[in-house]
């Protein structure tokens, strides 16, 4: 059904040029993904199924994939951008990086998913959501003879020095969305008081938003600062590990989609945006246990989902963290006052 509608499609780009009919170069895309590896695969190879566009696809976290969005602006060579928090696509938005386009299947989606779009001109819009947290190898934590952390400033503790990973809030839009959490519950004195302290009992700061909660599941570390969804995903994998919501509360990310400025495949570019949007697509999560909350309203939710409803969420403030001036600002002084200093 789906793949007949991209079909029609396909053949309407069949243009006449002269007397010659020219197909217009809309079989193809790029796409820049910010999600999962194993996601991403499966996003691509549904999408190529689904309607015979072929697509190449890059795998890289949501700050890294801004910069490379960003370095590349006078010769675009992505044409969307699928996944990643979405601090950073309203970002790209407010630079202009990204072409406003309202997609038919809008309606279909959860009011948060909307305002993201309407909140940024209609450059962005939400796809999933998820709430941040942090999880803990339940057998680590034992064999050091460490306690239960279940607030985030029980991770101050000096018990925890060196068990504790995040990723680096440049690259990751994971340990982006942290920062600004943390800034928002705390006030931004006490917050960077706050971040200085973590970094104290910090072990490594990874690119990735996820690696932190892979590296746990794998005996590698004990504490790893993630999403909510990203934790869950180990424990169902049958890690021993253990999914906690902050007791002061948390925050939660939009993951966004966009579609690149300039791009060398409008048109394909529309189509996957089009797709990706639909209740089928974003059922597919379920195929690789990526446990966010779907957009769009007739997609299936994983039972093991975290539930929004029942966690402590602080009021996000995307336009504000997710303006341009204000994530170089905080960026700039974790990399200034915070990343310097001596473990
Ligand atoms: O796909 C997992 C996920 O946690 C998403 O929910 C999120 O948008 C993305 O990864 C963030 O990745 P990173 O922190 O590496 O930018």
């Amino acid at each position: 059904m789906m793949k007949r509608t991209f079909l029609a499609t396909s053949i309407a780009a069949v243009v006449l040029s002269g007397t010659s009919t020219v197909a217009v170069a809309k079989d193809k895309m790029t796409l820049y993904c910010s999600a999962e590896e194993n996601w991403c695969q499966l996003m691509l190879n549904s999408f190529e199924e689904a309607t015979g566009i072929d697509v190449s696809m890059t795998r890289k976290s949501s700050g890294e994939t801004f910069a490379q969005i960003k370095a590349e602006a006078t010769n675009p060579k992505g044409d969307v951008w699928w996944g990643g928090t979405g601090d950073p696509h309203l970002q790209a938005a407010e630079e202009g990086l990204t072409a406003a386009y309202v997609s038919e299947n809008r309606s279909e989606l959860a009011d948060w998913a909307i305002s993201q779009a309407t909140s940024a001109g209609d450059k962005t819009i939400g796809i999933y959501s998820g709430a941040l947290g942090y999880g803990y190898n339940t057998e680590l934590l034992a064999a050091n003879g460490l306690s239960e952390p279940s607030c985030w400033k029980d991770l101050l503790k000096p018990e925890y020095k060196g068990h504790v990973q995040m990723a680096n809030p440049n690259s990751s839009g994971t340990a982006y969305t942290t920062l600004a959490t943390i800034v928002q519950l705390f006030g931004e004195d006490e917050g960077f008081e706050f971040m200085k302290g973590l970094h104290a009992n910090i072990n490594q700061y990874t690119k990735s938003g996820s690696a932190p909660i892979k590296s746990a599941a794998r005996g590698e570390n004990t504490i790893g600062i993630v999403f909510m969804h990203d934790a869950v995903k180990q424990a169902v994998a049958g890690f021993p590990i253990k999914v906690v919501a902050p007791c002061e509360g948390t925050g939660y990310e939009i993951g966004s989609m966009s579609i690149i400025k300039d791009g060398r495949n409008p048109e394909s570019a529309q189509a996957f945006y089009d797709w990706a949007l639909t209740a089928e697509a974003q059922t597919l999560a379920l195929q690789v246990n990526a446990f966010q909350v779907p957009a769009n309203t007739g997609a299936e939710t994983s039972p093991s989902a975290p539930d929004l409803a029942s966690i402590k969420l602080i009021d996000y403030d995307f336009s504000k963290y997710g303006s341009s001036a204000e994530r170089k600002r905080l960026l700039k002084k974790w990399d200034d006052e915070v990343s310097v200093l001596p473990q």
